[in-house]
């Protein structure tokens, strides 16, 4: 069966979706490691309570990016894993995992991008006076939530709506969009065509 890896840093709540729809059976992957550079954070408890490897460090601890993606490649290879889903994962990608998983690493972005891309897309919305507002997955390139889109699905904004109370709904759409639309791509695609 195919394998993937998902990368975090923060609370988790999309992972969480992947370890329920890993579970049920069904989905085209095995989720083989969880990658975070946040050691305390949430995510990694939810990894480890549901048993998934985690390789979890800070990158500060290696003596500059390339050594730190080479220590999450090897992670990678021995797994078998073929596709790397970004779900709140902190940190731009360098070159050694980009070029190593060309075409086969995806994130999700709560904006409709190309509008308010890099951190704190919830606020920028709402600093705008948006009224409608969503979700992006796209594959990821060496730029800050540039790369080619693959789905996108509309979030109202309420007038009232806090960074908050905005946030729970765009996670809602979040949690329904991203392990169906990677389903969908490891379907398709389901081995690193450079293994072959
Ligand atoms: C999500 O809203 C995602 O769009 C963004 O980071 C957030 C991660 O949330 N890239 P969680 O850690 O999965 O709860």
């Amino acid at each position: 069966m195919s394998a993937f890896a998902v990368f975090a840093s923060g609370s988790g709540s999309n992972l969480q979706r992947f370890i329920e729809e890993t579970s049920l059976g069904g989905f085209p992957a095995t989720l083989a490691l969880v990658v975070s550079d946040r050691p305390g954070c949430y995510a990694l408890a939810r990894a480890k309570q549901a048993g998934i490897p985690v390789f979890a460090f800070n990158p500060k601890d290696f003596p500059d990016k390339g050594a730190y993606e080479r220590a999450i490649l090897r992670e990678l290879r021995a797994r078998g894993v073929a596709w790397i889903v970004l779900a709140g994962y902190m940190r731009l990608l360098g070159s050694t995992l980009l070029k190593a998983y060309q075409g086969y690493i995806v994130n999700i972005h709560p904006s409709l991008l190309p509008a308010f891309p890099g951190k704190d897309a919830l606020g920028q919305t709402i600093q705008a006076g948006a009224s409608m507002t969503g979700v992006t997955i796209h594959f990821v390139d060496e730029g800050i939530d540039t790369g080619p889109p693959i789905a996108q699905a509309c979030v109202p904004v309420s007038p009232d709506d806090s960074v908050e109370s905005l946030a729970e709904r765009i996670h809602t759409t979040e949690h329904r969009l991203y392990p169906a639309v990677v389903a969908d791509l490891i379907r398709f695609c389901p081995v690193y065509l450079s293994t072959l």
